[in-house]
Parts: C-alpha cells; sequence; structure tokens
C-alpha cells in the first residue's frame, strides 16, 4: 500500500515523459506548457488508490490515470477560455500566452492523446472503461455548460447548484475512482460505494473550490481571486448570501450583478462576509464529506486498507490551493 504522498510523486514522475510530438511546436509547446504547470494530481491518484484498494497497480491503471490526468488538462484549458480567466497554476493561462485558437487546439489533441493511452489497455474491461470515460466527459460538457447558462441567470437554487456541480466536476473524480477499482477486480457493489464517495467527495472538493475563488490567499490558490464574482458565476456563495440577506444587502448584491464597477469584487466579499457564508461553507463540505465517507467505510475491504483514501479525502476539503 502507497500513501497519498507517494501515490502523488510515482504519478508526477511518471507523467513527466514526453506525450507529444515535437512539430508543430507551435501546437505541441503550448500543451507541454500547460502539462509542465503541475497541478495536484488528484484525479490519477484516485484512480492509482482505487485500483490499489483491491490489488497491486497494474500497467493498465497508469494508462488509465494518464488518460485521466490528460482530459482534465484539456477541460482546464477549455474552461479559462469560457471563463476568461487570466491565471492557471500561478502563471499565465493557454489563451492569454498563445491566443485562443491556439488553446482551442492545444486542448483538442491533449483529449485525442488520452484515448491513445487507453487504447493501450489490455483488460477484459476495456469496454466498460470506455463506457465510464465517456460517460463521464458527456456529464462535464453539460455541467460545464449549465455553469455557463447560470451566469445569465439572476438567482439560481442550492439544489441546481449542487446538480451543476456534480456533473462539471464531481463525476469526474468519482469516475476516477471507479475506474481503478474496475481495474482492480472490485465486485458490483464496492465499485458502486468507491463511486459514491467520489461523488459525494467531489462536491465538497467543487465547494472548496468555490470557497477559495473568493476567499484563497493569491500567493498560494494560483487563480485570479474574485474570478467567479466578476463572471457572475452562481456559486454557493452568492447563492446563500442572496438567501440570508436583508433586503437592502440584496439589492446591492443585485445591482453589483448588473453592473462591473472597478470595487465590484471587495463590495461582494464584504456582502459575503456580512451573510455569514464561512460557515455555510463548513455546513456544505462536513455534509458531502461525513456522506463520502460513510460510503468507504461500507467498502468491503479492511479499513487499514482505506487509510489513504482518508488522507486524500481531507486534503481535497481543506486544501487552500
Ligand atoms: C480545478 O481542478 C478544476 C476544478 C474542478 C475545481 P484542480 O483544483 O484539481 O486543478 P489542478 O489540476 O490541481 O490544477
Ligand atoms: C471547472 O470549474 C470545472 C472543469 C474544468 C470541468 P471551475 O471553473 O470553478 O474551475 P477553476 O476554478 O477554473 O479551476
Ligand atoms: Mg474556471
Ligand atoms: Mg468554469
Ligand atoms: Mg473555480
Amino acid at each position: 500500500m502507497h500513501s497519498f504522498e507517494e501515490l502523488s510523486r510515482d504519478f508526477a514522475l511518471y507523467f513527466q515523459t514526453a506525450h507529444f510530438p515535437e512539430h508543430p511546436a507551435s501546437l505541441y509547446q503550448p500543451a507541454n506548457y500547460f502539462l509542465g504547470l503541475g497541478g495536484k494530481r488528484v484525479r490519477p491518484v484516485c484512480c492509482l488508490m482505487g485500483n490499489e484498494l483491491f490489488d497491486t497497480i497494474n500497467a493498465d491503471t497508469w494508462h488509465v490515470a494518464t488518460a485521466i490526468e490528460l482530459f482534465h488538462n484539456f477541460t482546464l484549458i477549455h474552461d479559462d477560455i469560457m471563463d476568461k480567466a487570466p491565471l492557471r497554476r500561478g502563471m499565465e493561462t493557454v489563451h492569454n500566452k498563445f491566443g485562443e485558437p491556439t488553446a482551442l487546439l492545444a486542448g483538442d489533441v491533449m483529449l485525442v492523446v488520452a484515448y491513445d493511452y487507453l487504447n493501450k489497455i489490455k483488460s477484459e474491461h476495456l469496454h466498460r472503461i470506455i463506457y465510464l470515460f465517456n460517460k463521464t466527459a458527456k456529464e462535464v460538457c453539460e455541467g460545464q455548460q449549465i455553469d455557463m447558462d447560470f451566469e445569465k441567470m439572476e438567482q439560481v437554487s442550492l439544489s441546481a447548484y449542487l446538480h451543476m456541480i456534480e456533473l462539471k466536476t464531481s463525476v469526474l473524480l468519482a469516475a476516477s475512482l471507479k475506474l481503478g477499482a474496475i481495474l482492480g477486480g472490485a465486485g458490483e457493489g464496492n465499485q458502486q460505494h468507491m463511486y459514491q464517495f467520489g461523488r459525494n467527495l467531489g462536491i465538497a472538493f467543487q465547494v472548496q473550490d468555490d470557497y477559495l475563488d473568493a476567499f484563497g490567499d493569491p500567493e498560494k490558490f494560483g487563480k485570479q481571486v474574485g474570478g467567479d464574482i466578476l463572471a457572475n458565476k452562481k456559486t454557493f456563495l452568492l447563492i446563500k448570501a442572496l438567501e440570508t440577506a436583508n433586503a437592502a444587502q440584496r439589492e446591492e448584491l443585485y445591482g453589483l450583478m448588473a453592473s462591473n464597477p472597478p470595487d465590484k469584487v471587495q463590495r461582494v466579499l464584504a456582502l459575503f462576509r456580512q451573510c455569514g457564508v464561512d460557515e455555510w461553507a463548513r455546513e456544505l463540505k462536513t455534509t458531502y464529506s461525513a456522506a463520502a465517507f460513510r460510503h468507504l467505510e461500507d467498502i468491503a475491504v479492511v479499513s487499514k486498507r482505506k487509510l489513504p483514501l482518508l488522507e486524500l479525502a481531507e486534503f481535497l476539503v481543506k486544501r487552500d490551493y
């Protein structure tokens, strides 16, 4: 068994290989630039852990973990275009540095190379793997579109927000764990608990992401703090603030969303604070992590083997970057 730290380090080393040819450099350099910025690599580590819970990690799992991380990086490059984000992992985003057309293609080619890795799998489970990978990829697209649709709406319910973040974020964490479990020979019931562990954890993970987007330390966070506020994203912060605000505060929030004053971020943050959104972040994260832990407990494997997954779960919800 390997710890979270060991698997993160091992995957980072394994992933450092060349994934693209050299030419045209105008396409592959931007792709390599982005992969070189690092990132936490949590999804491939989920896949490795999901596998190691049931067996020693096999070669197919490394291929799937690589495909997952490439897919994730593809979604980030395109997400940064959609969100007009200037910064990612503490550096300039691909579209800012190389232009939107190149960023689109760098993302596209990364997605295709992800399938090259899936194509290396020898497992009898290949069809199941592709099915889950594709189902998840389609859900991420749906979640991303809903996220953008919400930008134009005045108000969104908490349940609509939760559905959106489940699609754009949590299904990929869930699938990463389940793909590992499938390749480890886990039974149907264990696979399902693994998926539900990841799904609930993924919701808590996105809640933390939304929290950090507003209140993170710009030095550590690596993304533009306040980006969601500028884009009028319907995060739980805004939903809860609108719900608890008094009439004057609510009017101010709607006014700020309808306009773009230079002090928009500061003023929205002040309103968030006044409405006690900190407490809501804690509450949401606790609810979904608790649900995740219940599914982890229900996996029929000696609990000692689950320690790395527990460690990972703690990190995902408490992280500050
Ligand atoms: C960012 O994911 C996108 C979300 C779903 C919140 P990560 O926070 O895992 O990004 P990296 O890969 O570590 O940069
Ligand atoms: C992104 O959500 C989810 C995907 C990339 C699919 P966000 O837009 O909140 O992610 P960040 O904050 O830019 O990493
Ligand atoms: Mg974004
Ligand atoms: Mg986004
Ligand atoms: Mg975010």
